[in-house]
């Protein structure tokens, strides 16, 4: 099966209250741990690749290692530029075979934001692939950026209307308390479902995308911490807040740090446990075996989009 567009997962999901997994990708073992755990629960799933994937494995080596995926398993696969920054990055994935940019202008004026996500949207419709825009800005570290608490800033629900009818948009992301990385709160988790729901109310139908939306599995962290790594502190977005918003109008759920951390645990257990290990396929393997069971349990037991195909 060819790559396709977000356009009818979206709308099954927004239909039958469920989110489509967005897993960020790097490298062969993680695109494989992820495609697997889809294809073994029949889930249709969504790859993307930030723009420091991108310089990291070079486009030409994720199209194939993508293409390799969708001829292994036959599934529904889009494949997502997260974070765009720039008119010309979402042309070069555009024009290089992604079905699905993401044009982020959040540190922008609404303006500002509004002509650069509508010049993408122009771009991306001519060639058959959707955007997703951003309102309101996560806290939290993505790339080079760094963004404080301070910083951030809630979506404002009076302006989501006038930003998808100016650009034309086709999914957008709001803030409402998630942040990237494994440090998103200090004390209790609170997320914002007040701004969610007026924003569905402003947005009938419309399908909501939340970035940030890794839980921190605790026995990762536990593994991490136990085999020399400093974590301390490391907290995520309680599992049942996800499921709460993948039943409202959040139709596309974020996740990158749960698959690092699942990575990282593994290879640091099976290096101080195996000292004299050197074959990297030693360590590998156990790692997209861990990938392959989290990212399972997120789509059974947080996205809900098992058997949806
Ligand atoms: O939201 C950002 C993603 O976690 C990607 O992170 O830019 O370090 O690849 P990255
Ligand atoms: P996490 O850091 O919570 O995994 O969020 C990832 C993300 O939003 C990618 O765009
Ligand atoms: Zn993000």
């Amino acid at each position: 099966m060819p790559l396709v567009t977000t356009t009818e997962m979206f709308k099954k999901a927004y239909d039958n209250g469920y989110a489509i997994g967005a897993f960020n990708v790097n490298n062969m073992e993680i695109i494989q741990g992820i495609t697997e755990a889809a294809k073994a629960n029949n889930a249709p799933l969504i790859l993307q690749v930030s723009a420091g994937a991108r310089r990291y494995a070079k486009h030409a080596y994720l199209m194939k290692l993508v293409e390799a995926a969708l001829e292994d398993t036959d599934l529904p696969i889009a494949l997502h530029l997260d974070h765009g920054d720039s008119f010309e990055l979402c042309k070069s994935c555009i024009d290089g075979g992604f079905t699905s940019v993401m044009i982020d202008g959040s540190h922008l004026s609404l303006e500002e934001n509004i002509k650069l996500t509508k010049q993408v949207v122009d771009y991306a419709h001519d060639h058959g692939v959707v955007v997703e825009g951003e309102l309101g800005r996560l806290a939290g570290v993505e790339d080079e950026i760094n963004v404080s608490e301070e910083d951030s800033s809630y979506t404002d629900p009076d302006d989501v209307q006038e930003f998808v009818e100016k650009t034309g948009v086709d999914s957008l992301a709001i803030a409402i308390g998630t942040s990237h990385g494994a440090f998103k709160f200090t004390g209790e988790p609170r997320l914002r479902f007040d701004i969610l729901e007026e924003v569905e109310r402003r947005l009938p139908g419309f399908p909501i995308v939340l970035h940030g939306a890794s839980s921190v599995p605790q026995e990762y962290v536990e593994i991490i911490n136990k085999y020399g790594g400093e974590m301390p502190g490391a907290q995520g977005v309680p599992e049942e807040m996800l499921r709460k918003a993948a039943s409202m109008s959040v139709c596309k759920i974020n996740i990158d740090s749960d698959i690092r951390l699942a990575m990282t645990a593994s290879i640091r257990k099976f290096m101080a446990e195996n000292p004299g290990a050197f074959d990297p396929r030693q360590y590998l393997a156990p790692a997209r075996d861990a990938i392959r069971t989290i990212v399972g349990h997120k789509i059974v037991n947080v996205l809900g989009c098992n058997d949806k195909i």
